[in-house]
């Protein structure tokens, strides 16, 4: 694994740190602050993976499942959409949405 998959996977790790974080921080304690970490964590996730694709593929750094990547891919940008929702009109019911679907998108990355 190359430095830079490294730095990347790293990151990919804190966003997703950061989604559940912002999910919980809004249903459990409704902090204002919660919907910017949920919608700024979803975007380092989303950036973070798509730069680590690049970097594996560009580094023949191994073989990568594109049907697992275009699912994450879509999960991810229904992170960000119903994080943008709850940027605008927050509510605890988008808040767990966007927390479940990145559990899910977990099962995909470790499962499949
Ligand atoms: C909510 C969104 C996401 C979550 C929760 C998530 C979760 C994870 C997890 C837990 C890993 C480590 C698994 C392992 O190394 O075996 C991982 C790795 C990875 N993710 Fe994501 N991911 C998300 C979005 C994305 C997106 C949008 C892309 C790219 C389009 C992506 C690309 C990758 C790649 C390339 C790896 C490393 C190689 C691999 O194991 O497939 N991820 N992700």
């Amino acid at each position: 694994m190359s430095i830079l998959e490294s730095i990347l996977l790293f990151l990919h790790m804190l966003g997703l740190a950061g989604i559940l974080a912002g999910f919980l921080m809004q249903v459990m304690t409704d902090n204002p602050k919660s919907v910017k970490v949920l919608l700024h964590s979803s975007l380092l996730q989303l950036v973070s993976g798509l730069l680590l694709v690049g970097a594996i593929e560009m580094g023949d750094l191994g073989e990568l499942n594109h049907v697992k990547i275009g699912i994450k891919l879509l999960l991810s940008l229904a992170v960000v959409v119903v994080g943008i929702m709850n940027l605008r009109k927050p509510s605890t019911r988008l808040a767990t949405i966007a927390g479940v679907i990145a559990v899910v998108n977990i099962g995909v990355a470790v499962f499949w």
